[in-house]
């Protein structure tokens, strides 16, 4: 096979359960899902169906209770967990519904963190985080704590703080689910020019179909498994 027609990431016969109370409680049932470099993908669903175990499980932020999880047709389980947390550090990024910033440090030094836990050294990692800041349009609040922004303002750093290590692909779950109609729609134009510019793949879970409707694919998870959305649909 062409090396360049690899998929980014293949997700072959996912199941995950959660054991609550010695119960089991499946969640995942066998989901199977393929991406190619820089593609966009939605997921849509029901509160509750799985999309952030999902998400969990593809991040690597997880393990599966069985099936595979294979970035460049390698099995990324098969490491242990230190080298898992090395390579989601390298090349995954994550925005979540709330922002999960630090709150006692401030913009710049939040989007630097990702770097410094990945060694890029202080100056890479001041440099990096400061042109990303400056991209998503925050030049001008650097200093400012996450209770010194706006709610709009704090998932945009935590957007900057996701791109830090130049991620190959950008999990974001429900990212705008806190934000107003506009502000939602300011996001969601950063992350298509973020997909178009620096062709970084997203997988994003929302219950927008208007996003969903513009991502070029979008899946629906029902009953543990995915199914796809015709585009005529969303
Ligand atoms: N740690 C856990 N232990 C037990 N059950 C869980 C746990 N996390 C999630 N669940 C259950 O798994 C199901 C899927 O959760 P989730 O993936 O968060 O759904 P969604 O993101 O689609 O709303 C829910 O029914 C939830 O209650
Ligand atoms: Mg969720």
């Amino acid at each position: 096979m062409n090396a360049d027609r690899t998929p980014l990431l293949v997700v072959e016969g996912l199941t995950k359960s959660y054991y609550h109370l010695g119960r089991e409680v499946p969640v995942l049932k066998g989901v199977d899902v393929t991406l190619a470099p820089g593609e966009m993908l939605a997921v849509v669903g029901k509160s509750g169906v799985g999309k952030s175990t999902f998400l969990h499980v593809a991040g690597t932020l997880d393990r599966p209770t069985a099936g595979h999880v294979l970035y460049d047709g390698t099995d990324v389980f098969e490491r242990p967990d230190d080298e898992l947390a090395r390579f989601r550090n390298r090349h995954l990024g994550f925005v979540f519904q709330f922002h999960h910033l630090l709150p006692e440090f401030n913009a710049l030094e939040n989007v630097m963190m990702p770097a410094l836990l990945g060694r890029l050294g202080l100056s890479e990692a001041e440099r990096r985080a400061g042109l990303l800041l400056e991209q998503v349009g925050l030049s001008h609040r650097l200093t400012h704590r996450p209770g010194e922004l706006s709610g709009g303002e704090q998932q945009r750093v935590a957007i900057a703080r996701a791109l830090v290590m130049q991620p190959r692909i950008l999990f974001a779950d429900e990212p705008t689910g806190n934000l107003d109609e506009r502000t939602s729609e300011d996001v969601h134009e950063l992350l298509f020019r973020l997909n178009r510019e620096l062709s970084i793949a997203l997988v994003i879970v929302t219950h927008n179909f208007t996003l969903a409707g513009r991502m070029g694919r979008c899946l629906m998870m029902r009953d543990g498994r995915m199914e796809s959305v015709p585009a005529e649909q969303t």
